[in-house]
């Protein structure tokens, strides 16, 4: 395994048992908002400070883009983290949350990894591969839309009224939808063949950063915008296993001739 991929991968372990024991301890989650129903807790601001200080210390000239604490550093090596994805969920002791840490190096996503600590599931992967935890990584084979299952993030980035016609679009076309509140979990889904498509149509590049490495690894197709876009604005990010175009299509609303 090459260096930066070890490192990620021994660093989300300890950034989920430091979440999950802050979560234990009394008082270890005083809760704020950033905005309405935009949680922060006190895990996610010190599971922030341990990814930033353990990169610090092992790669100082590298620079850390962060969920709670913005972009910090001028490198061509950028890490980027949610340090905990589903916040909502984790501070209500639900199990649908997790740690998302990626390296970009040069303009271009080369490392990411995905711990969720509660359902036991780690899956990594850089220039020299694979690692999965808990789960073999492979997208599914599903061609038939009729058994095919879609994960959508929402947020109230996107119009309120454009999440039930994308519902109503996936519907019609024969599939299932899940909305879990942690985009991480949805793109899990697509990384061990839980489901065919994740869709979200305003999404932080932090949430999902880690998946636009590992997706293409685990052998589907991820579309966002260019890096240096993404890196300063949400955007629509589709993840997909290849096998089902018309109803990637329709999530998207995109007719299809
Ligand atoms: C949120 C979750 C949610 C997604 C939002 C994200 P947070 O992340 O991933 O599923 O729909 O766009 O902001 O705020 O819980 O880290």
């Amino acid at each position: 395994m090459d260096e930066r991929l070890d490192f990620i991968v021994r660093l989300a372990r300890e950034a989920g048992m430091l979440a999950q024991t802050l979560r234990a301890t009394p008082g270890g989650l005083q809760v704020g908002a950033k905005a309405p129903g935009d949680f922060v807790t006190a895990a996610d601001l010190a599971v922030e400070r341990l990814i930033r200080d353990r990169i610090a210390a092992r790669w100082p000239t590298d620079a850390v883009l962060g969920e709670e604490g913005g972009l910090q550093g001028d490198s061509g090596a950028i890490w980027i983290t949610d340090p905990i994805d589903g916040t909502a969920n984790f501070m209500r002791g639900a199990a649908d949350w997790g740690v998302s840490i990626a390296l970009a190096q040069a303009g271009r996503l080369t490392h990411g990894v995905i711990y969720l600590p509660d359902h036991g599931l780690l899956v990594a992967a850089g220039p020299t591969g694979l690692v999965a935890e808990g789960a073999a990584a492979g997208v599914s084979g599903i061609s038939d839309a009729t058994a095919a299952l879609v994960h959508l993030g929402y947020s109230p980035r996107e119009a309120p009224a454009a999440h039930p016609a994308r519902i109503g679009r996936i519907l019609s076309a024969g599939a299932q939808y899940r909305r879990s509140g942690a985009a991480t979990v949805g793109l899990m889904a697509v990384i061990l063949g839980r489901a065919e498509v994740y869709h979200e149509s305003c999404l932080h590049l932090w949430d999902c950063a880690a998946a636009l490495v590992i997706v293409p690894a685990a052998g589907g197709q991820v579309q966002s915008a260019p890096l240096a876009d993404h890196l300063v604005a949400p955007c629509e990010v589709l993840a997909h296993s290849g096998h089902l175009p018309d109803l990637v299509a329709a999530v998207c609303g995109l007719a299809r001739p």
